[in-house]
C-alpha cells in the first residue's frame, strides 16, 4: 500500500449500533486499535453483501468519528445513505453482525498549527467527516462555523451534538424545507466576510466543491476539500478514481482520489474537465 495508507488494516468489525437518523443510518463499528490511527478526512472500505455476494467491490464511506477507548478497544462511526445494493445491505445489518472493513484509508484534512477561523461546508452525507474535524479544530483553539446543505430537510445530517460543537450552523435546502432556500454556495460569501474566515473545509458532491473553490479563490483563502469521486478498489490499484490536479510546478496530472485524496487543495483541482483528460496532462 502507498505510504498514505501505511496504517490501514483489514479487520472484522462488529456492529455496535445502527440507528436511522432522517434519510441516513448512523452506524457504529468495533474496530479495535485502528480507531486510534484514524484522522478526519480518512475513509473506510467495506465488503458488502455477505460471503456469497456478487458485489465484489468494497464500498467507501467517510469516517464520521473515531473513538479510541484505550486497550485496543476503539470505535468507528459512519453515516450511511442507503441507495444502491451495497449501502442498502450495509444499513440492513443488525447489531452484533460482523463486516469486513479496511481503515484508515486516504489523506486527512490538514490541521493548522495556530488558531484560525474555519468554515466547514457539507453537502448531504458529505457532512459526515466534518463533525470529527470540528472537534479537532476546536481543540486547537479555532473558531468553527458550519454550513450544511441538501436537497431537502430529511437529507441534512446535523445531530444535536454537532449543532452544539460549532459557533454557528447555517442550513440550506434546495426545496426550502429547512433553513435558507438555495445552495450552500449562495450563503458562503456572506459567511466568509461576516466571520472573517481564514480557511474553508468541505466535503460533498463535486459540483458543490467546484463552486466553493471559485468563491474561496475569489476571497484569496485556502479551501481543503474531500472529493467524492466514485471508487472501485479504494486502495490505489484500479485507477477508476483519477481526477486532473495541477501540481506545484503547474503540471496537470491524473491523480487517484483514493490515494492522493480524498482531501485535496481545491485550488489545484481542474474542476471543469467534464470527466475528460485535459490537454497537456502529464502522467499520473
Ligand atoms: C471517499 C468517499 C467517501 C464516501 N462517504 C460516504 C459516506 O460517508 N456516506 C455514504 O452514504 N456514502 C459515502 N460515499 C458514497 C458511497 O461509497 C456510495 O454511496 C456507495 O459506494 C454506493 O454503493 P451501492 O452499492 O449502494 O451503490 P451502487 O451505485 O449500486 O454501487 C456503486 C459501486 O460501484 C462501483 N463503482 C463506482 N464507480 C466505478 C467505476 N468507475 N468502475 C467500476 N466500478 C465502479 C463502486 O464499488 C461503488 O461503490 C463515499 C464515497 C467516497 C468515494
Ligand atoms: S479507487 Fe481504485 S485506484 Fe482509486
Amino acid at each position: 500500500m502507498n505510504k498514505i495508507n501505511r496504517n490501514a488494516r483489514q479487520v472484522s468489525a462488529q456492529i455496535v449500533s445502527n440507528k436511522k437518523v432522517g434519510a441516513y443510518h448512523h452506524m457504529v463499528f468495533n474496530v479495535g486499535e485502528i480507531a486510534a490511527l484514524c484522522k478526519p478526512g480518512n475513509f473506510v472500505a467495506i465488503s458488502v453483501g455477505g460471503e456469497n455476494s456478487s458485489m465484489v467491490l468494497r464500498r467507501a464511506f467517510a469516517i464520521y468519528r473515531a473513538v479510541d477507548r484505550g486497550a485496543g478497544n476503539g470505535l468507528i462511526e459512519l453515516v450511511v445513505a442507503p441507495h444502491g445494493g451495497g449501502s442498502r445491505w450495509l444499513t440492513s445489518c443488525g447489531v452484533d453482525d460482523v463486516v469486513d472493513l479496511i481503515a484508515p484509508l486516504g489523506t486527512a484534512f490538514g490541521i493548522p498549527s495556530e488558531p484560525v477561523r474555519a468554515l466547514l461546508v457539507g453537502g448531504g452525507y458529505g457532512s459526515a467527516p466534518l463533525f470529527g474535524l470540528s472537534e479537532v479544530l476546536k481543540a486547537r483553539g479555532c473558531r468553527v462555523d458550519m454550513v450544511l446543505g441538501a436537497s431537502s430537510a430529511a437529507k441534512i445530517y446535523a445531530p444535536l451534538e454537532g449543532k452544539r460543537s460549532v459557533s454557528s450552523l447555517t442550513i440550506t435546502t434546495d426545496d426550502g424545507s429547512a433553513g435558507v432556500l438555495g445552495k450552500v454556495s449562495d450563503v458562503l460569501t456572506d459567511l466568509i466576510d461576516s466571520n472573517s474566515i481564514d480557511i474553508v473545509y468541505s466535503c460533498g458532491p463535486m459540483g458543490m466543491l467546484a463552486a466553493i473553490t471559485e468563491i474561496a479563490n475569489a476571497k484569496g483563502i485556502m479551501h481543503q476539500c474531500a472529493v467524492e469521486e466514485s471508487m472501485a478498489c479504494g486502495i490505489g490499484v484500479c485507477m477508476t478514481c483519477v481526477i486532473p490536479v495541477r501540481d506545484s510546478s503547474g503540471v496537470i496530472k491524473m491523480l487517484r482520489s483514493c490515494i492522493d485524496g480524498p482531501v485535496m487543495d481545491g485550488a489545484n483541482v481542474i474542476w471543469d474537465s467534464k470527466r475528460k483528460i485535459p490537454e497537456g496532462t502529464w502522467g499520473a
